[in-house]
């Protein structure tokens, strides 16, 4: 596989570029749900300045008032070619896509076109909220299969529950997260084929959310879905906009397999009117131009990662964090502070520093806590400053 090593981006650390103050003015969720004395390290939105080519193709439509409809098959170019040099994947064919508004309304018509009201869709927690909450939106009913103790998917775990929801020949679908999100697990080749093995023996048809593909780290392969033997069936949903901070310039595609196509086919028009034109354009110049500078932001969250994990050790050892090789997200264990189900909580009143609570991520969350390493070193560090501090005035040992 062709990998560009970070060191010759040449491209400065995005994650240093931008002050506290400067970040402050942002008016997004992550900046303005709690008040301005709390430190946010929450939602999945990341601490950057866009990248250059982004700023110009979104900057150029602006000059040019090139604000109408989209047309064309551009972005899924991008990523096919991004795919190819990425992934050293070539099966990514634009003919089999389709745009949709964003990756999680596109999960949700992935799962109209395969399922039917009622009809189970399996997902492994813990996993990203909404994973439960636009589900059962939907009229599905979730079926959870746990991750095992080393956050990897259990393949015994998922087949009796194949097997329990697809019993009487209910139809039913497992919408993977890949890679997992808040866990940081990178599926491998031999996992994701032993899913699809699974899946074809029982019928279920599988959604991957593969938004976090591209924040892998190193050496580690992301493997997508589609590309693995048996992952001919499936549907997978992916985007620019976690990797290189898009999400309020709504875009994703849909990408089916060669025997999904026609699933795909079916998707109403009017999904396709979602995305925004401007929003296109700036998926499609992140993915085909955005390369050197995700590679510095990708070696920015690698030192990240080893911060955390040294301040923790030394300011909270009793919190367990096992880095994880993808996304910018740490899932801490916080369950041997004795801070009750939701650690989150109590960072926050008691030492104002925002993070995710455990408990809505499902079986497995409760005890935990989702921090966004998506910041400067100083932030981090400032945050587990705080949370120690919580710790502490809460009346427990850190
Ligand atoms: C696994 C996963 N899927 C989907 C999303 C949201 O993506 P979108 O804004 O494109 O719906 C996120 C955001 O953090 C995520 O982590």
């Amino acid at each position: 596989m062709t990998r560009i090593p970070y060191e010759t981006s040449g491209e400065p650390n995005p994650l240093q570029a931008l002050t506290l103050d400067r970040l402050r003015r942002r008016t997004s969720m992550k900046w303005r749900t709690h008040p301005a004395d709390v430190l946010p390290l929450w939602v999945a939105e990341m601490d950057v300045p866009l990248a250059e080519p982004v700023v110009r193709a979104v900057t150029e439509a602006m000059e040019l008032g090139d604000t109408g409809y989209p047309v064309g098959t551009a972005y899924a170019e991008a990523l096919a070619a991004f795919a190819r040099k990425r992934w050293d994947w070539d099966g990514l064919a634009v003919e089999r896509t389709a745009i949709v508004p964003d990756v999680m309304l596109g999960v949700v018509e992935m799962l109209r076109l395969v399922t039917g009201h009622g009809d189970p869709v399996v997902v492994n927690p813990p996993v990203y909220p909404p994973f439960y909450d636009f589900v059962r939106h939907l009229g599905r009913e979730v079926a959870e299969a746990p991750l095992d103790a080393g956050g990897r998917i259990g393949l015994d775990v998922l087949e009796s529950t194949f097997r329990r929801v697809t019993a009487g020949g209910r139809r039913a679908a497992y919408l993977l997260c890949s890679p997992h999100n808040p866990t940081g697990t990178v599926h491998t080749a031999d996992e994701l084929t032993a899913v699809a093995a699974l899946a074809e023996r029982y019928g279920v048809r599988v959604v991957a959310d593969e938004i976090h593909a591209p924040l892998v780290v190193g050496d580690t392969r992301f493997v997508p879905y589609l590309s693995v033997p048996g992952g001919e069936r499936g549907l997978s949903l992916m985007s620019a906009s976690k990797a290189w901070n898009l999400a309020g310039l709504k875009a994703a595609l849909a990408v089916a397999g060669p025997d999904a196509a026609g699933d795909l086919a079916r998707m109403p028009e009017e999904v396709g009117h979602g995305p925004s034109h401007v929003g296109i354009l700036a998926h499609t110049a992140a993915l085909r131009d955005g390369t050197p500078w995700l590679d510095a932001l990708l070696a920015g969250l690698d030192a990240n990662r080893g911060l955390l994990a040294g301040l923790l050790a030394e300011r909270l050892p009793a919190v367990r964090y096992r880095p994880g090789e993808a996304t910018y997200l740490a899932w801490l264990d916080c369950r041997s502070l004795g801070l009750g189900d939701d650690p989150a909580e109590v960072f926050l009143e008691h030492g104002r520093v925002a993070l995710n609570a455990g408990p809505p991520f499902g079986t497995g969350g409760a005890g935990h806590a989702r921090l966004n390493l998506a910041a400067s070193p100083e932030v981090i560090g400032e945050a587990v400053r705080r949370m120690a501090v919580a710790v502490e005035r809460a009346g427990h040992r850190p």
